[in-house]
């Protein structure tokens, strides 16, 4: 059937049909908050390249995630770490005094509802700033699989309710799962940062984590920008290895890999919407350039369109802020 029998315009003649006939709306529960903890008291400072993001103290972020679940309803949070030392191999990070594991219990203390997401890497922890033990110049795999159990078994321990390894080392997921089930976490899941690219959009994070690499770059454990199919074989292997969910990272240059993941795996599929992603909007609005608030709806909406089940973005918050504000479902 053809125009003028089918006029695809009637069913968007009115807001009330248009509503009707929406296939994706992004709620709440959808998404995960970032956020970057240090040690120290009081202490608030803004990232530059990510307006409206801070390096927090434990104090400071138990009170905004409190803030963050009374006035959104948002209650997933994903937690990165500024340790106040680094060493060669990220050790520091596997210590029950840890500032992400001091984080944790502090929220757990106060915020018992809210759903700690844990990342776990290397990278911060570094005084090379690589994800992982560097043997002869490169990033040596095996042996940086020890410090990762360790690092996730400490934040089990600690409260994380899900453990989210972002380092891109062959097998970690299968070394992760072994170790939180030896120590009793067998019912803690695994969310794994699966097809993360050797990305340009990581830039600002870098900032507020303090984690570039000193020498060289990511790329011999991230993935090429270039290549799908390895991103398919990348979420096999950690399907195999027990990951309960799967990432693709970064988010918006990567919607057809999110939609052969979701397409190809039965499975819950996160989106990584990045720091580069978020500092452009923030970058444009600052010139007047766009419509924020639209634009954020838009990038969130067409993530789920494209796959998402779950969403993590620094947009989070503000995102339902203004949903509520206009007196939107969200
Ligand atoms: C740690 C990690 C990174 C991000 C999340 N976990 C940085 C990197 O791989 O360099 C990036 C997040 C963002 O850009 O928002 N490995």
């Amino acid at each position: 059937m053809s125009f003028p029998i089918t006029r695809l315009r009637r069913l968007r003649k009115s807001a009330t049909i248009r509503n009707m006939v929406r296939e994706t709306e992004v709620n709440r529960d959808d998404l995960i908050m970032p956020y970057f903890v240090l040690p120290g008291e009081n202490i608030c400072n803004p990232i530059k390249s990510m307006p409206g993001n801070f390096q927090l103290s434990i104090d400071l972020l138990v009170k905004e995630v409190k803030d963050l679940v009374d006035r959104t309803g948002i209650d997933k949070i994903l937690l990165f770490g500024i340790p106040a030392e680094k060493d060669e191999t990220g050790e520091v990070a596997c210590q029950h005094d840890a500032i992400v594991p001091q984080a944790i219990r502090a929220i757990k203390a106060e915020v018992p509802q809210v759903m700690i997401v844990a990342d776990v890497c290397n990278c911060e922890y570094t005084t090379h700033g690589h994800c992982g033990t560097i043997v002869d110049g490169d990033v040596d795999n095996d042996s940086t699989l020890a410090t990762l159990a360790a690092q996730s078994v400490t934040l089990a321990k600690s409260g994380a309710d899900i453990i989210a390894p972002s380092d891109m080392m062959d097998g970690r997921v299968a070394a992760i799962r072994e170790a939180l089930d030896a120590n009793g976490f067998s019912n803690t899941p695994i969310m794994a940062y699966s097809a993360k690219y050797a990305s340009g959009f990581y830039g600002p994070f870098r900032d507020a984590a303090e984690s570039a690499p000193q020498f060289g770059d990511r790329s011999t454990y991230q993935m090429d920008p270039a290549n799908g199919d390895e991103a398919l074989r990348e979420v096999e292997t950690d399907l195999e290895e027990g990951a309960d969910m799967v990432m693709v990272k970064p988010a918006l240059s990567y919607m057809d890999i999110i939609n052969r993941v979701k397409s190809t795996y039965n499975v819950p599929v996160v989106a990584y919407n990045v720091s580069g992603e978020f500092s452009m909007v923030k970058a444009a609005a600052a010139n007047g350039w766009i419509d924020e608030q639209r634009l954020i709806k838009e990038i969130l909406t067409s993530l789920k369109r494209a796959g998402a089940d779950v969403i993590i973005t620094y947009h989070a918050k503000e995102f339902v802020l203004s949903e509520l504000e206009k007196g939107n479902r969200v």
